[in-house]
């Protein structure tokens, strides 16, 4: 039986913005307060985030070797971002400053089009294994691919968890790769990770198959480890600023013009992909994730054509609006590793608000592209020193 309809609750739960004017001029309490309520952190989250030395040197040692102490660095939160029609405040740690502001302000422009849309594909990770000492590369090959289903089962056993989750070992992929000292038969073990960013099960699959490889082809396996060229992870981000909100035409022409730059000269490449590692490394810190990676796999994803390349394009519409769009390896996880054993790296992620590895690398692809904006809106407008750094 339904309940009578004056009875029932029918206003819709009010839809939590992030869009907070102002949020830089309040003092800290103010600013804790909101974010607060925003992700619904409990009183010991904000003492995490607020006590100095929260990362015990007891975690610490848990975490590295030879710890002789911690290293504070600042975490803050980017307001005004809409992605994907969900509002996000976004924890960011970086020593640079403007970094937040500019990704908070340029969030603020997108909202004028509707934010920033973004997809992804499944978070899918490669691991590599190199055989050697191989008389017939070709044969390798053949003798490998017609074992394909045994060893993915192989790859897979022990892994129960990530396969009731939908991962694992997916393929098998070979390549005979040309090296200086003769041919390698390289395999390609294709794994979906789920929500981790992926090294520990890669390699440890990588290292269970070794043996098996070795007594199939007569070989001698080497190195078994993950490529960080994720490429088979990637996330796009995608933006339509109307050149109102970016501060005229005149403006959306210096960003073009910035980005053609860009697009043909790898000096200025390096820069433009910095300002996007600016938003998205600073995120990646902030969840405990590792930024390594992330680095080694956006700069050898934007070499992929042969040539250094921009990660993100800027193109005018026909109504003289912006448009970007970004496209980007991000291995993120949210469980395992840092993200979990740093307490402020756990509250960062209940920030955000995330529930797979996916939402995490689609926001980090939303924000690298608003601070690609930010940075590109400065240069073409009132210069870097003046605007976005002040
Ligand atoms: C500074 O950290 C980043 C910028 O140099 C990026 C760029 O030039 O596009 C401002």
């Amino acid at each position: 039986m339904h309940p009578p309809l004056e009875s029932m609750n029918l206003e819709m739960p009010a839809q939590k913005t992030s869009r907070i004017p102002r949020f830089h001029k309040l003092p800290l309490e103010e600013k804790l307060k909101i974010v607060k309520e925003f992700a619904d952190l409990s009183d010991e989250d904000i003492t995490v985030l607020t006590n100095t030395g929260r990362l015990s040197l007891e975690i610490a040692s848990r975490m590295i070797e030879n710890v002789i102490g911690t290293l504070e660095i600042p975490l803050g939160i980017a307001v005004n971002f809409l992605i994907n029609a969900r509002d996000y405040i976004v924890p960011m740690a970086i020593e640079e400053p403007s970094v937040v502001a500019a990704a908070s302000h340029a969030a603020k422009l997108t909202r004028e089009g509707g934010g920033i849309f973004t997809s992804s594909t499944n978070p899918v990770m490669i691991g590599q294994v190199q055989l050697v000492n191989i008389t017939s590369p070709i044969k390798a090959v053949y003798q490998i691919m017609s074992h394909k289903n045994e060893i993915l089962e192989m790859a897979n056993e022990g892994h129960h968890t990530l396969r009731k989750l939908g991962g694992g070992a997916k393929d098998l992929e070979v390549r005979v790769v040309r090296s200086s000292i003769g041919p390698m038969v390289i395999l390609h073990l294709i794994v979906d990770v789920r929500d981790a960013m992926g090294a520990n099960a890669v390699n440890s699959m990588a290292e269970r198959i070794a043996p098996y490889i070795e007594k199939l082809t007569g070989g001698k396996v080497y190195l078994r480890i993950i490529s960080n060229l994720a490429d088979r992870r990637l996330v796009r981000a995608y933006t339509r600023v109307p050149k109102e909100a970016v501060g005229g035409e005149e403006i959306v022409d210096g960003i073009i013009y910035a980005y053609a730059f860009a697009a043909a000269d790898p000096y200025r490449a390096a820069t433009h992909n910095k300002g996007i590692m600016n938003g998205i490394i600073a995120v990646a810190l902030a969840t405990g994730n590792d930024t390594r990676a992330i680095e080694a796999g956006a700069h050898a994803y934007a070499s992929r054509n042969g040539k250094y390349e921009p990660l993100s394009i800027w193109e005018k519409d026909e109504d003289g609006d912006l448009i970007g769009w970004l496209e980007i390896p991000i291995a993120v996880g949210i469980v395992g590793g840092a993200t979990r054993s740093n307490p402020v790296a756990r509250v960062a992620l209940k920030i955000l608000g995330v529930k797979t590895s996916t939402e995490l690398a689609e926001i980090m692809g939303a924000v690298g592209l608003a601070q690609n904006l930010a940075a590109l809106r400065a240069l073409a407008a009132e210069g870097i020193q003046r605007g976005h750094m002040k």
